[in-house]
């Protein structure tokens, strides 16, 4: 019987792909950067699976360069890199990794959340510079989480992950959500609120939407505004959510206090852009997700998802 042609887009764990080996023929683009566009093309062109990341734009040009294509499975929660009806046009099975990296990233948001909150980069950098010559009562002074308004928008998974390790510090929680979360309401004493409200109450604003069409610059120059200037802004979610010109107008400004940023638009951000200036902003490169064990949960979820998909069943973790 003729093997499945398998391509994943880069290198993942090892046990998720040998796990490819025993099905298919697979090709594996094993460069630190992504492939380009045309290279993708030519990968997928006559396979039956495509195992990609979130780096990959997987729209309807490069499905027609694919016509054995059956399923696509990305290593991400996030599938906005997926022209989704042309998938469906196409009958090609779509599969992601929710859930599995709920924690680590809200373990990192949590982590953020108090570098920024109690400048810790800056402070790490004061003492290597030889600054450090007392102990300084006004020195290098931060935001006490004990008592603050955390503003979180999007109450799912991740929102919620937060929301249970950030009430130990003894802060207040307000949320912001199309659906109301009652068990979270009565859990963590959580109050639903307008976008607005939060924007106004919150004393750190924390990001956990989805990328669409509705919370494309959801935080720009009015909400920036709304915001008081003592607050902090956290996105561990998806760069284009906010609008990086306001923001570093914002910051700079001094309309609120300090921003920490895992993703950024555009990403990665280049070397020279004016944010990486400010001290009042934190940037790491998109590695919410990345502790060991989560990454390769991610890498054997993908491969589940491939497997079924090439199976023709149901995926275990369909997006469509
Ligand atoms: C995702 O999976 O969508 C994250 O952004 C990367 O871990």
């Amino acid at each position: 019987m003729e093997k499945h042609r398998i391509a994943v887009t880069r290198t993942i764990a090892q046990p998720a792909i040998e796990r490819l080996h025993n099905v298919g023929k697979i090709t594996i683009w094993t460069e630190r950067q992504p492939p380009a566009h045309i290279q993708l093309m030519q990968m997928v062109k006559d396979c039956d699976g495509l195992l990609c990341l979130l780096t990959d734009c997987i729209d309807a040009h490069l499905l027609e360069s694919a016509p054995r294509l059956s399923v696509i499975s990305t290593m991400s929660v996030g599938y906005e890199h997926i022209d989704l009806e042309a998938c469906r046009r196409r009958g090609i099975q779509v599969g992601h990794t929710p859930g599995v990296l709920t924690d680590s990233t809200a373990d990192f948001t949590m982590a953020m959340i108090l570098s920024v909150a109690r400048r810790i980069p800056q402070a790490v950098e004061y003492a290597r510079s030889g600054l450090w010559s007392t102990w300084d009562p006004g020195l290098l002074l931060g935001h006490d989480l004990l008592g603050m308004t955390i503003g979180i928008v999007g109450m799912g998974r991740i929102g919620e992950a937060v929301a249970e390790r950030i009430t130990a510090f003894g802060t207040n929680l307000v949320y912001h959500d199309r659906i109301q979360r009652t068990d979270v309401e009565n859990k963590l004493n959580a109050k639903i609120v307008a976008f607005d409200d939060l924007l106004t109450q919150a004393d750190i604003v924390t990001l956990h939407v989805p990328l669409t069409d509705q919370t494309h610059h959801l935080i720009s120059y009015p909400q920036l505004k709304m915001m008081k200037p003592s607050a902090l802004l956290i996105n561990t979610s998806r760069g284009k959510v906010v609008d990086t010109e306001a923001l570093l107008h914002a910051l700079q400004n001094r309309e609120i206090d300090a921003a920490g940023l895992d993703v950024t638009d555009p990403e990665p951000l280049p070397a020279n852009h004016p944010l990486y200036e400010l001290p009042n902003c934190l940037i790491t490169p998109h590695i919410a997700s990345a502790g060991a064990a989560t990454r390769t949960k991610m890498a054997h979820m993908a491969v589940d998802n491939l497997l079924a998909g090439l199976k023709g069943v149901p995926l275990p973790y369909p997006v469509i």
